[in-house]
């Protein structure tokens, strides 16, 4: 009777730990309310120019993003959205005869300062883009390329990080049997959903989304804002989109561009329901852009 009852209690403990564990691998998000969160992106006084000056694209953009949000930007083609988002990574650098002017803060640290670890920081703000580009090798490789050239050799080691960000990209399901096969094989939405979590395998604190759904169906486009609103748990997400609908389905923020100059920045509905500024009404009702 008494080995009964021991081995109750030890089914009862085994259970409680499994529950525990869970709880540790699904990291249960914080629910700090927004206006307590720590801004992990603030851009102060930002001038930005092509053509070794000759053409401004941004004016003067102040802006503060908090972590564990979605920000969306919107705003006509042209009005420097895809230029913003890419001063948060440096990916304008890449480009010739550009000059900033100005702070982008991640994290508290300049990342303009110079002796700033660019492909570190690349890591830590990863970047998705409008149109998937997977690499022309398999699923696998795809997502374990950044882990590998970061120098992770094992290959238990690997295969976790490779299952994890296919399981967060909600891909884990579809490709877990094909991981061998090309990523070029998989459908358009799928292999946006391969590039979130080749991005995601880099551990960032920050993922930047350029029009990524613009190219996809609604039903993968759906997907991919499911994803992101789960995704927003663990990163700070900062998405350019065309579509009004889906800044206001998936964003806590929005940010309205016009010309280079962010016009209104504010909370999503705010912005949506009650804009401040004219121009921010007549773009979201439709009458320019
Ligand atoms: N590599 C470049 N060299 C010169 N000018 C550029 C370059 N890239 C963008 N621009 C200019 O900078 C301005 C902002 O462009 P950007 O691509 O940031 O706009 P956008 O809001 O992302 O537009 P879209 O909605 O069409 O993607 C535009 O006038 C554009 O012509
Ligand atoms: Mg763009």
């Amino acid at each position: 009777m008494a080995e009964t009852k021991k081995t109750e209690w030890n089914n009862n403990q085994d259970k409680e730990l499994e529950i525990l564990d869970e709880a540790k691998i699904m990291k249960k998000p914080k629910k700090v309310p927004l206006k307590q969160r720590e801004n992990v992106i603030e851009i102060k006084n930002l001038d930005f120019f092509y053509n070794h000056g000759e053409k401004q694209a941004l004016f003067n953009i102040n802006m503060k993003i908090k972590e564990n949000t979605v920000t969306a930007f919107i705003g006509p083609s042209g009005c420097g959205k895809s230029t913003l988002l890419r001063t948060i990574n440096r990916m304008n650098d890449l480009v010739d005869g550009t000059i900033i002017d100005g702070e982008v803060m991640v994290n508290d640290f300049n990342i303009y300062e110079a002796g700033t670890d660019v492909v570190k920081l690349r890591t830590q703000v990863g970047m998705v883009f409008q149109k998937a580009n997977p690499f022309p090798m398999s699923i696998y490789d795809n997502v374990a390329f950044g882990p590998r050239n970061q120098g992770v050799k094992d290959k238990n080691a690997l295969n976790q990080i490779v299952e994890d960000a296919l399981k967060k990209a909600a891909l884990w399901d579809n490709v877990k049997d094909f991981l061998k096969d090309s990523a070029l094989g998989l459908s358009g939405g799928q292999q946006q959903r391969l590039c979130i979590a080749r991005a995601i395998a880099m551990r960032p604190k920050i993922l930047l989304m350029d029009e990524p759904t613009s190219a996809l169906d609604p039903i993968a486009t759906l997907k991919v804002e499911e994803l992101i609103l789960k995704l927003k748990e663990e990163y700070t997400i900062v998405i350019v989109t065309h579509s009004m609908a889906q800044a206001t389905r998936v964003s806590d923020y929005t940010g309205f561009f016009l010309q280079g100059e962010l016009v209104e920045f504010d909370r999503t509905k705010k912005i949506f329901t009650n804009p401040k500024d004219k121009k921010t009404e007549d773009y979201i009702s439709g009458r320019f852009g």
